[in-house]
């Protein structure tokens, strides 16, 4: 691969779209091109969803969630374990890298990431993280919401059974017992309340460049997605 370095990249890169679309394995590759950092905000929403069930806490209780929101203390570190993760995810100092990821919590993240407290207090402090810009920002509302000056915006979409099937294959890797119409139902409960939220609904900003991956390997996107960065 040859690896052309672009002068002056955009500074801050917003990466959206629906779960699992490719947006967090697609970032990744493009910070470490760009040798920028890239924060998939999907882990502070799944950082409040895995401590509510944790504590025990009704993830319609809105008012509970929304405290809960507001004091967490969600560390993301580089990876201190060579099992297969990115990097470390500390709740309250406790690590939740795989927690993050369970069925258990995949069921109710949409529902605690509708809560209006709960955005303020993610989108307060994914701001805060991109100050410093070098950035690519992974998550629903970026472009929208969290940094709608960012320079780029990427929507990437792929239909929800080629994400299923790519979900499918991921987990098996992992060594999980998965079965595929159960991955598919529960990403379309999601894509459903993601999109149907009345606050910083999942959609592409109108000035983001749409993304199709179905088609695509990892790495056609990720050269599809250097060449936009290289236009700007
Ligand atoms: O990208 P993910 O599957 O890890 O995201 C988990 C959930 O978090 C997703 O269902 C909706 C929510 N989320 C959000 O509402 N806004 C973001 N910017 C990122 C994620």
């Amino acid at each position: 691969m040859c690896e052309q370095v672009i002068p002056n990249p955009p500074n801050i890169i917003a990466i959206d779209g629906p779960a699992a679309s490719g947006k967090s394995t697609i970032g990744n590759l493009i910070a470490n091109r760009l040798d920028y950092i890239c924060l998939d905000t999907g882990i502070m929403y799944r950082a409040v969803a895995c401590k509510a069930l944790r504590e025990g806490i009704d993830v319609f209780d809105a008012e509970k969630i929304s405290a809960l929101s507001e004091r967490i203390k969600i560390d993301i570190r580089h990876a201190s374990e060579e099992d297969g993760r990115q990097f470390d995810v500390l709740i309250d100092g406790a690590d939740h890298t795989w927690h993050i990821r369970s069925p258990e919590v995949n069921q109710v993240v949409s529902e605690v990431s509708v809560y209006p407290r709960v955005r303020g207090a993610m989108t307060e402090l994914q701001r805060e993280i991109a100050k410093n810009g070098h950035i690519v920002m992974i998550g629903r509302d970026i472009g929208t919401v969290v940094l709608p000056d960012a320079d780029l915006k990427i929507y990437l979409e792929a239909s929800v059974e080629v994400r299923a099937q790519r979900r499918y294959v991921e987990e098996l890797g992992r060594g999980k017992k998965v079965c595929l119409v159960d991955i598919e139902e529960s990403l379309r409960h999601r894509d459903e309340i993601d999109s149907g939220r009345s606050i910083a609904p999942l959609r592409a900003a109108d000035d983001a460049v749409i993304v199709n991956s179905d088609d695509m390997t990892v790495y056609e996107v990720v050269e599809h997605v250097m060449r936009i960065i290289a236009q700007r």
